[in-house]
């Protein structure tokens, strides 16, 4: 099988802990050089993936002419460059969440690539997620009715670590909505396929020291007239977790739990509703879950393994960079909203 020739941007951080795993399971990937800030470093996880090249410069690894494609995983303020960088090099670009600082810098990227006639998409893989897939099958199907409500709650412990550049507001772009919420909201208005139309939003550093929010919740009212409501916290600890999608429509709802992680698992239950005739006495015991079977993978293979397909074989690419720019749109509205304590309409 033909394969993409990958090097990774930024390889010590996620790209070691998660994403160069699962592309080392990719069936179309292969991994050619790495990148990190020292050559030490670099070094390390040459050897550890058996990569055939390190380099402790992003110049150097985008002039190599055996890549084709790389994968940004650095922190936030340094994605637009890099990505600017690797589009003008002709390389196809994976590129993490958040895309970039501002919505702006996004919209500067993708014209580039355009002009340069490479493709982007981003590292929202949690769309790969097999009950994240299924969610969206029951509400593309119409099995849900007219959507009414939507909810979803992420968390993650993450408390004041001096120097952290996502504790440091000009190198993350902000904190437990950039960081966590971009999934969350991606979710939300894949699966409803509809997009936020007004938003609210609330959000500050309520347990910590940094400048940085470390809650935030955000209200939306979707094009297609859901409300959806997203709580996102660096301050709920992780053995306290339960990191909930809910959708809730005219004929049923979907309870995802545990599902908005970085490992594929959790639990999802689906209630439906042939008929909705009105039952004075409200009865809500004689309904049986929706059996749901699905296949556990490893999102971050998945998500090689489609950016390959779009490369190689020209499939549509199934995380544009397009829908996380609007998502930054979104959480950017949210915290203008809570900065001027009014709704902001997109
Ligand atoms: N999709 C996901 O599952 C997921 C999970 C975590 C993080 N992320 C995203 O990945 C990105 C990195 O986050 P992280 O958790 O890996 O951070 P991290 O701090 O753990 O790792 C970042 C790595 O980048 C390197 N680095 C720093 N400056 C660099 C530069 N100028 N050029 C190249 N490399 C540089 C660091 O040495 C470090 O190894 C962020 O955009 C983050 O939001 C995505």
């Amino acid at each position: 099988m033909k394969k993409v020739r990958w090097g990774v941007i930024a390889a010590g951080g996620i790209a070691d802990r998660r994403t160069i795993p699962g592309m080392m399971l990719a069936d179309n990937a292969e991994l050619v050089a790495v990148m990190e800030i020292n050559m030490e470093l670099a070094e390390k996880i040459r050897a550890k993936y058996n990569a055939k090249r390190a380099y402790d410069s992003a110049e150097a690894l985008l002039a190599d002419p055996e890549i084709d494609a790389v994968y940004i995983a650095s922190p936030v303020n340094y994605h637009k460059d890099q990505a600017i960088a690797a589009a003008r090099a002709k390389k196809h670009i994976l590129i993490e969440k958040p895309i970039c600082m501002t919505v702006e810098d996004g919209e500067e990227v993708l014209r580039i690539c355009k002009e340069e006639g490479v493709k982007i998409a981003t590292g929202l893989m949690m769309r790969y997620h097999a009950y994240h897939q299924v969610m969206k099958k029951f509400v593309d199907e119409g099995k849900l009715g007219q959507l009414t409500s939507i909810r979803g709650q992420f968390t993650c412990w993450y408390p004041d670590i001096p120097g952290a550049w996502r504790q440091i507001k000009s190198e993350s772009g902000g904190g437990a909505l950039v960081d966590l919420g971009v999934h969350a909201i991606d979710l939300i208005q894949y699966i409803a396929g509809s997009k936020a139309k007004v938003v609210a939003g609330m959000s500050d550093t309520k347990v910590f020291n940094y400048e940085v929010d470390d809650q935030a919740s955000t209200l939306m009212e979707l094009e297609n007239g859901a409300y959806a409501y997203v709580d996102v916290n660096f301050n709920i600890p992780d053995a306290a977790a339960i990191c909930r999608l809910e959708f809730y429509g005219t004929r049923g709802s979907m309870r995802a739990e545990g599902t908005l992680s970085q490992v594929e698992g959790g639990t999802l239950t689906v209630l439906l509703s042939d008929e909705a005739g009105y039952d004075a006495q409200q009865n809500r015991n004689d309904v049986e879950p929706v059996e749901v079977n699905v296949e556990f993978g490893n999102m971050y293979t998945k998500e090689i393994e489609s950016f390959g397909r779009s490369i190689l074989d020209g499939q549509e690419i199934e995380v544009p960079a397009e829908d996380a720019i609007q998502v930054q749109k979104v959480m950017y509205a949210a915290y203008e909203s809570a900065e001027k304590k009014k709704f902001i309409e997109l």
